[in-house]
């Protein structure tokens, strides 16, 4: 069978952890997919910026948009993250004829009906499991496993830099800033923590969670956000003298709106809950996702939301379907089911 060919843009944590895995598991996925697959190229920012894993030099690129426009390109993965240029890289990807794995959760979160559009008029594939809780398989469950049941509340832990902080804070007593200066010396928090300890990042994936949950359309706006900056020592000795933890949670669930119809409410904020609650057993910087639903009744998904081999791992899974798809000439489920349930204002929960 011809080799698949993959494009790989960025090689970063991410994009240098699915360039190992593509080659040490090579033959594996050969067998999965049922054809040999052949890195077409990676584009990085910088030719001489320093690399986790060695990349032949032939491969390398600064040309992303070159390497997305090739016609002998079947399957693109989008590991840069942000906006610009993933968005109009991703366009061009499908455009060109590509189905697209891609991890970039803001992007989804702001316009992902973009993207699932452009997919759907290429009939291409567009998958992104990695953008959502790293390596736990979330996605996907909500989108087919579920589908056939009626999920009703979603409560993540989604944010691993914010869970290992309050963790910080819950078992050494320490406070908001001495918690963050650990997860940054230990790598978890970026220098600039923003995203993260002000809720944005858990809003993003808020966003997708509610939006694959309640068919839905739900973007980064329509969540209600507040960070953990104010979480204060106290705040977690008196939830601890209650039997509690904080947790920064993101909540998603059916509300009856003011016309007696089902709507969607999505919101994240540091939150109480008991410690025999199981959310309150994740530890450091993992994530877990607990779904409420009619018929299953609830369920929990619990793993490593971050880190570039754990969602190395969700992006090659996310591969195989794909190329599994683009050698059948078939597309998977595709986004184009949505129900249009309405979205709560912001705010009004
Ligand atoms: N900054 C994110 C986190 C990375 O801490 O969970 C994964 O999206």
């Amino acid at each position: 069978n011809s080799p698949l060919k993959v494009a790989v843009l960025g090689c970063g944590s991410v994009g240098s952890q699915v360039v190992r895995l593509l080659r040490e598991q090579a033959d594996d996925l050969a067998a999965r997919i049922g054809a040999p697959v052949e890195l077409a190229g990676v584009a990085v920012r910088r030719l001489d910026g320093a690399r986790e894993v060695e990349v032949p030099a032939e491969l390398l690129t600064t040309d992303a948009a070159a390497l997305v426009a090739r016609d002998d390109v079947d399957v693109v993965i989008e590991v840069i993250g942000g906006i610009e240029p993933a968005r109009s890289l991703i366009l061009s990807a499908l455009e060109h004829g590509a189905s697209v794995v891609t991890a970039n959760k803001a992007l989804l979160a702001e316009d992902g009906a973009t993207l699932f559009e452009a997919a759907e008029k290429a009939g291409r594939d567009l998958y992104y499991e990695a953008a959502v809780a790293g390596a736990i398989p979330i996605l996907r469950p909500l989108r087919e496993s579920l589908a056939g049941d009626k999920v009703t509340r979603v409560l993540g832990i989604v944010n691993g830099t914010t869970n290992f902080i309050l963790d910080k804070m819950d078992t050494s007593g320490a406070g908001f800033g001495d918690a963050l200066e650990e997860a940054q010396a230990l790598g978890y928090a970026e220098a600039d923590p923003t995203a993260d300890v002000e809720g944005f990042d858990a809003a993003a994936k808020a966003a997708i969670l509610a939006s694959l949950a309640f068919h839905s359309r739900v973007t980064a706006n329509d969540v209600h956000r507040e960070g953990i900056t104010e979480v204060s020592a106290g705040d977690v000795r008196s939830a601890r003298d209650m039997d509690s933890v904080v947790k920064l949670l993101a909540i998603a669930e059916l509300r009856t709106d003011d016309q007696g119809e089902e709507a969607v409410s999505v919101r994240v904020h540091p939150a109480m809950i008991p410690r025999s609650h199981p959310l309150a057993s994740v530890r450091e910087a993992y994530n877990a996702v607990f779904v409420e639903s009619e018929a299953a009744g609830q369920l929990m998904f619990y793993g490593p939301g971050a880190g570039g081999s754990p969602t190395a791992s969700a992006v090659l899974g996310d591969l195989v379907t794909v190329a599994r798809n683009h050698r059948q000439g078939t597309r998977g489920v595709g986004e184009s089911a949505y129900a249009d349930r309405a979205v709560l204002p912001m705010g009004e929960t």
